[in-house]
């Protein structure tokens, strides 16, 4: 899978019960990998240790709320006294929110902020001093093309993924000289369970379930990309053709972009058609 890279095939991922998180774990038990994963859900966990030992991983499982510091800076002294050590850091659990900017409650800015942003760094400060110990490994952020494209009515969720894709742009820079990679995934939307995270009460959200429940793309399609990235060492993963297109014409023609997404927004086309 990646060849002699990570020998010694250790992986963390947080919010590895479901979705795209349990997808990368699926794929890397195929391989025998070692892997610690973490979630709040505690039946769905539980049920993805069985599947993913069947599979021919061996697996820790470790309950937590990624938004604790000292719960993720826990799991990472567990890893490093079960394996010495880790090579694949997948910082991934998340959540869903929309809402127009003056109207999402401040406890729903911050329980995005916290689980989407706050979460990644901690990910990032608990595990970049034994990467940069052991002179390798990789680093994989979820963000989303939200953190890219700032879609209307999403403020609050496109701030949060814009820190990580930040972030990861940063310490891709700083890891470089100690042979560390950083990959960070920015796909628009794909099918999993992240609809169960928003209360769906308002109208923003609705629309954001109606894009998530037609979409055709799976996280299988979107770990290909991103193993294929980890393999090449490459920055982003953009699978989506919108992801990949919106990102583009906004940094050429950031003034037109702005135009562009005004527009649709006005008459409710390309992701705002379920918005009423
Ligand atoms: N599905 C999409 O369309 C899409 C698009 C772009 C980005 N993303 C991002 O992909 C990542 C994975 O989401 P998914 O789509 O697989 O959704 P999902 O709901 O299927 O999986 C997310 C997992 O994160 C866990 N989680 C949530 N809050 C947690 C917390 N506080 N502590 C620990 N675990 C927690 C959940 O229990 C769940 O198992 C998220 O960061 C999401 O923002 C998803």
């Amino acid at each position: 899978m990646f060849g002699q890279l990570f020998p010694r095939k250790r992986a963390f991922i947080t919010g590895a019960a479901s979705g795209f998180g349990l997808e990368i774990a699926n794929k890397l038990a195929q391989d025998k990998w070692h892997l610690a994963i973490a979630d709040i859900n505690v039946e769905r966990l539980a049920s993805a240790k069985n599947e993913l030992e069947m599979l021919g991983a061996t697996v820790i499982a470790i309950e937590l709320d990624v938004t604790d510091w000292s719960a993720i800076e826990k799991a990472a002294s567990q890893i490093k006294q079960a394996w010495g050590g880790v090579d694949l850091v997948f910082n991934n659990a998340g959540v869903a929110g929309a809402g127009k900017m003056e109207e999402i409650p401040q406890n729903e800015w911050e329980r995005i902020l916290n689980i989407d942003l706050w979460s990644v760094i901690y990910g990032c400060r608990a595990f970049i001093p034994m990467l940069k110990h052991q002179g390798s490994g990789h680093i994989i952020n979820t963000a989303s093309s939200a953190g890219t494209l700032s879609a209307a009515e999403m403020a609050n969720y496109n701030v949060a993924k814009a820190g990580v894709v930040s972030l990861s742009e940063t310490i891709k820079v700083e890891l470089a000289p100690h042979n560390i990679g950083v990959t960070v995934i920015c796909p628009t939307v794909f099918k999993t369970n992240l609809g169960e995270s928003m209360s769906g009460e308002t109208a923003n959200e609705r629309n954001l379930q109606a894009q998530l429940d037609e979409s055709k793309v799976t996280s299988a399609d979107i770990v290909k990309d991103t193993f294929k990235a980890i393999r090449k060492n490459k920055l982003y993963v953009m699978t989506q053709i919108d992801a990949k297109l919106g990102w583009r014409i906004k940094r050429w023609m950031p003034e037109l972009y702005a135009k562009l997404m005004a527009h649709c927004y006005k008459k409710r086309i390309w992701i705002y058609k379920h918005l009423k």
